[in-house]
């Protein structure tokens, strides 16, 4: 049997991203580049779309005849029968571009149910589920630290606004990296939360190609900037988390100077940019591949839903896992194809692979088996993954 599915006894996981086509209730434009988009969530559909601060859904709609696939953060704090999303148009960005200048009320586009990592954990003991809570230590308040670029502030107000709000103890600093006044993102929203927690919520807006009065606050953030905030505004020593999201130069130069500083990898939480190129074909339904059964090919199952299906793969076409299991099941979760945003995370029940780049897995998850589907390929000639475990 090389492509076909089987009934497995096992329970689905209740939580595992699943699609619902849900109505556009508002679009509010940010920026020339950026608009919020808010979703109604049904009341029977409440309970698959609560999420955490940080989280993101993916979108899927068709356009010009093919589907596709775009994830975006939540940029609200939890609020029941509500997702809200913003989406900044990327250069040549097929998805972006076609909603900031399209989109409107009372359109419906197919949203997953939130999913990511990208959540404080402050006072958790576990990796624990979407579902639950924010940790305890959270709620106690604590000392956060965020640096975020362009839209990477979309995940980081949330979280901010979360904090801020579930203690009176928690202070925030937010150093938030933009071109120009006019690229930035939740100016007013920003504005309005420093008034609300004047003393405890520290705003820096960094600006690349504007002049402000601070030099420190003007420029691209590079090495001998990040020493400086250190130096003056950032005190590392008594941060209980740090949140990066922005694109990977940024996130890498934020981690490598943390971790020089001595501060544990385990209070770092980032988040990239897509780093994907999201308009090849992996990104849609997978990267036409042709299976020769006379030839030598991996046999990879996977399990899904609680079906099992097995799929065969050639091995010099060096394809993920990902792209191999959407040949006969197109359900299978994926949103970035890049490594980036972990919807396509299943664990490895037999066999081996190796992954290519991993920007989403906590090192505890892949330590207990954890892959991102659509980075890996077989080692060995069979492969078992389970995407509901
Ligand atoms: S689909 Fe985003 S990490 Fe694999």
């Amino acid at each position: 049997m090389t492509e076909a599915l089987q009934e497995t006894p096992q329970q689905a996981s209740p939580r595992r991203a699943v699609f619902h086509p849900l109505t556009v209730s508002a679009v509010r434009r940010l920026t020339e580049d950026a608009i919020e988009v808010s979703f109604a969530v049904p009341a029977e559909l409440a309970g698959q779309y609560d999420y955490l601060p940080g989280q993101y859904v993916a979108l899927r709609t068709e356009l010009e005849g093919q589907q596709i696939r775009r994830s975006y953060s939540i940029c609200a704090e939890p609020v029941p029968g509500e997702i809200r999303v913003a989406i900044k148009r990327d250069l040549g960005g097929l998805f972006s571009t076609w909603a900031n200048a399209n989109l409107k009320a009372g359109d419906v586009l197919d949203v997953m149910s939130p999913m990511g990592a990208f959540i404080s954990r402050h006072g958790m003991t576990e990796m624990n589920h979407p579902e639950q809570l924010l940790g305890e230590g959270a709620k106690a308040g604590g000392s956060f630290v965020a640096f975020a670029a362009g839209s990477g502030i979309t995940p980081v107000i949330a979280i901010a606004r979360t904090l801020l709000a579930a203690s009176p103890e928690t202070t925030f600093d937010l150093v938030y990296a933009n071109k120009a006044a006019m690229d930035v993102m939740f100016l007013e929203e920003l504005a309005d939360l420093k008034d609300k927690y004047p003393s405890r919520l520290g705003l820096h807006h960094v600006l690349s190609r504007e002049q402000r009065i601070s030099p420190l606050l003007s420029g691209r953030i590079d090495a001998a900037k990040l020493a400086t905030l250190f130096e003056t505004v950032l005190d590392t020593d008594d941060v209980d988390e740090w949140f990066l999201c922005g694109p990977f130069e940024l996130v890498q130069l934020c981690r490598d100077t943390l971790a020089a500083r001595g501060v544990a990898a385990e209070k770092v939480r980032f988040e990239l940019f897509s780093t994907g190129t999201p308009d090849r074909p992996e990104g849609q339904a997978g990267r036409p591949v042709v299976v020769d059964e006379s030839a030598r090919n991996y046999s990879i199952s996977f399990t899904l839903d609680g079906l099992t299906g097995k799929v065969s793969s050639p091995t010099h076409a060096r394809e993920s896992i990902l792209n191999a299991a959407l040949r006969v099941r197109p359900d299978v979760p994926f949103a970035c194809a890049g490594g980036v945003c972990g919807t396509c995370r299943a664990k490895v029940v037999s066999g081996s692979v190796e992954m290519d780049e991993n920007y989403a897995l906590e090192p505890d998850e892949v330590a207990k088996g954890y892959v991102l589907t659509c980075q890996s390929h077989p080692t060995t000639d069979e492969v078992a993954v389970d995407f509901d475990a």
